[in-house]
This record gives structure tokens, C-alpha cells and sequence, in this order.
């Protein structure tokens, strides 16, 4: 078995998909791209400017379009914002060529990390974590739906997630052979 042209990272806000997608784009010798980072680039503007001048709906559009693009990109692991499944028409986006992983995280754990966070519209406001159980209970589902593997985050360090991400999306690649293919890119 090889490995997948992309992985894609889905799952809620504050799972760790841009930590652990960082690392484990380092351990494949793949690159790493974040939808909503690059939006941001684009648009020359920060995701609440966004949410405040077009709504959230024009921020939707942007990440489909964003969505399209990246899923033509090889040898990519690609973090996703967490409300990027909740179109249909980015499914086949984001399954083409990949393994989508489903990056699972405690409601409690997704608070902790989000506490302080201001760049997040969606938890601007007096009740964050009932936010994030409703957000929870709608895409669930469909986060498990869409995956290829789920794993749970939950107190495990990045370092401890990389490793099993890694033996569950390619298990028979030896770390030998990994370490050959990050240092043929490197060189490239
Ligand atoms: C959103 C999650 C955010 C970002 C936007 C909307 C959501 O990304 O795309 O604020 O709908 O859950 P992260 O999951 O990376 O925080």
C-alpha cells in the first residue's frame, strides 16, 4: 500500500488540526496547508473581517472555492475549518485522492483550547460552549460519516497522534522508507 495523495484533516474547532497537521505533514515529507490561513492570505483580511463584511455565507463560499482548488494539490496534508463539511457540494472535494481524517475531541478539550481565542466568529458571544455542543451534535455525524479514520485526541500530545495517524493511514511503510521520502523532498 502507498500513500494517499492527500491527507484531510476534518473536525471541530480547537481538535488540533493545525498542530497535529503541521507534524504530520513533517513526518510524511508532505506539505501542509491550512484552507483558512490561505483564505485569510487571499483575501488580505482575517476570518472575523470576513464573517462581518460578506457573513458567514460569503466566508462559505470562499472556502468551497478554496476547497476545489487545494483538493487538486499532491503529497498535501490539508487542515480544513471545521464548518467545511457542512456543504455537500465540498464533499467530493475534500474525499477525492485522500484519507480524510477525523480529528475527535472531548466538548471540554474543545473549550480549553478555544478559551482565548478571538479570530473564531462562531464563539464571540456569552455561551461559547453551548456553541460547540450544537455545532458538536449537527457535524458529528457527518465528520464520521466522511472519515476514513477517526481519532480521538483527547489527551494524547501531538506527538502520540502523529504516530498512530500515521500506522493507521500507511502501516506497512517501515520508518526507513519514510525518512528516504522526507529526505528526497527536502533535496528537491
Ligand atoms: C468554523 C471553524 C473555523 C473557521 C471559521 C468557521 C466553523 O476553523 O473556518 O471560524 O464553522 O466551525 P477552525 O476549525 O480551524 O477553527
Amino acid at each position: 500500500m502507498s500513500l494517499p495523495k492527500r491527507v484531510v484533516l476534518v473536525g471541530p474547532m480547537g481538535a488540533g488540526k493545525s498542530t497535529n497537521g503541521r507534524m504530520l505533514a513533517k513526518e510524511l515529507g508532505y506539505r501542509f496547508l491550512d484552507s483558512d490561513r490561505i483564505i485569510e492570505e487571499r483575501c488580505g483580511a482575517n476570518i472575523p473581517w470576513i464573517f462581518d463584511v460578506e457573513g458567514e455565507d460569503g466566508f462559505r463560499h470562499r472556502e468551497t472555492a478554496m476547497l476545489a482548488e487545494l483538493s487538486e494539490y499532491p503529497q498535501t496534508v490539508l487542515a480544513t475549518g471545521g464548518g467545511a463539511v457542512m456543504k455537500e457540494e465540498n464533499h467530493a472535494h475534500l474525499k477525492r485522492d485522500s484519507v480524510v481524517v477525523y480529528l475527535k475531541t472531548s466538548i471540554e478539550q474543545q473549550v480549553e483550547r478555544t478559551r482565548r481565542d478571538r479570530n473564531r466568529p462562531l464563539l464571540q458571544n456569552d455561551d461559547p460552549e453551548a456553541v460547540l455542543r450544537n455545532l458538536f451534535a449537527v457535524r458529528d455525524p457527518i465528520y464520521s460519516l466522511l472519515a476514513d479514520v477517526v481519532m480521538f485526541t483527547d489527551r494524547k500530545s501531538p506527538r502520540l497522534v502523529v504516530r498512530q495517524l500515521v500506522n493507521r493511514i500507511n502501516p506497512r511503510t517501515p520508518r526507513h522508507k519514510r525518512q528516504i521520502r522526507k529526505e528526497g523532498r527536502n533535496h528537491a
